[in-house]
């Protein structure tokens, strides 16, 4: 892999490969001293355009635990307030010398582009609407590790599908592993085009309750919602939200996600975030593993750790 930009360029093989070499990344983390020198001597860099709190320290809690060095860039106390342009501002970086950039940025395509203006591996952590690869594939990891595998996973994907780069990524990663898939909220908060998307859609979560193995919740994300496309918040939570009455409905055995952040209250109730059911603090935990595992992938030269 040169870079990840993407999951629709991974093969199915590639994916099962970078969730195995997590596995071991886990391994790692489990012991005393939970650090390997396999990337010493490289440099990553997180170049974030936009707001993270998981996405970044995650990357660079990996990188660290690999023993490379890390930078940090946020746009909002860097020169890009002075009016400096990506391709300044990626070439400036770049000219320090560096072997990884991890970019996040709100226009869909920013790290492609990029990925065309340097040497350095690129990895997309979130572009716009458009994708977040890692976030899928340490969804991935996690529905693996508790389930044994995700192949016949009946998952529903629940809220704000239509501007949820979580679910654009995590809808080509679920499915090229076997996972049978459905979308689930009100008809405005769907894509536009679903015709070729390898999913089911049914605008009644009760109707899908009672069939789900996995509840995939997303948050409702106001900043990228025209007015007219929501309903009231409390309107959206009496239909869509993951209360804890619904879950109560759901299979002895299902198991609640949510990629965060969580707007408790909003799309999911406290009662199921914090019960047996709920997966989301070990998706935090594993993106740790997973991202190293990427991070290894790309910089390791295919040396062992
Ligand atoms: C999401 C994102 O920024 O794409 N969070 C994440 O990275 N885990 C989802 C969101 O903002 O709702």
């Amino acid at each position: 892999m040169r870079h990840l930009l993407d999951i629709d360029g991974l093969e199915r093989d590639e994916i099962v490969g970078i969730l195995d070499t997590a596995d071991s990344m886990q391994e790692v983390l489990r012991r005393d001293i939970p650090k390997v020198p396999a990337l010493q001597g490289k440099t990553v860099v997180s170049l974030f355009y936009e707001d993270s709190t998981r996405t970044r320290l995650s990357f660079e809690t990996a990188a660290k635990r690999l023993s490379a060095d890390t930078m940090t860039f946020t746009a909002g106390s860097s020169s890009v307030k002075k009016g400096e342009s990506l391709l300044d501002t990626v070439r400036t970086i770049e000219a320090m010398g560096i072997d990884a950039m991890v970019v996040r940025h709100s226009a869909a395509g920013a790290p492609h582009r990029i990925a065309g203006w340097i040497d350095a591996a690129v990895v997309n952590a979130g572009d716009g609407r458009h994708g977040h690869p890692t976030q899928a594939l340490l969804d991935a990891f996690t529905l693996r590790a508790r389930r044994g595998d995700v192949t016949g996973a009946r998952i529903g994907i629940v809220g704000d599908v239509r501007n949820s780069r979580v679910a654009r990524s995590g809808i080509t990663c679920w499915s090229k592993l076997g996972a049978d898939l459905t979308l689930i909220g009100p008809p405005t908060l769907m894509p536009e085009r679903l015709d070729d998307w390898p999913v089911h859609v049914n605008h009644d979560l009760d109707d899908a309750l009672p069939e789900l193995d996995v509840v995939y919740v997303l948050r409702v994300q106001q900043e990228r919602i025209g007015r007219a496309l929501l309903p009231s918040l409390r309107e959206y939570y009496a239909r869509w939200g993951l209360t804890e009455e619904r879950a109560g409905r759901l299979k002895p055995d299902a198991l609640v996600m949510h990629p965060g952040p969580m707007i408790r209250g909003d799309e999911i109730a406290t009662g199921v975030v914090d019960g047996p059911r709920s997966l989301v603090r070990e998706q935090v935990a594993n993106g740790v593993a997973v991202r190293m595992a990427v991070l290894f992938d790309l910089l390791g030269a295919g040396g062992v750790f």
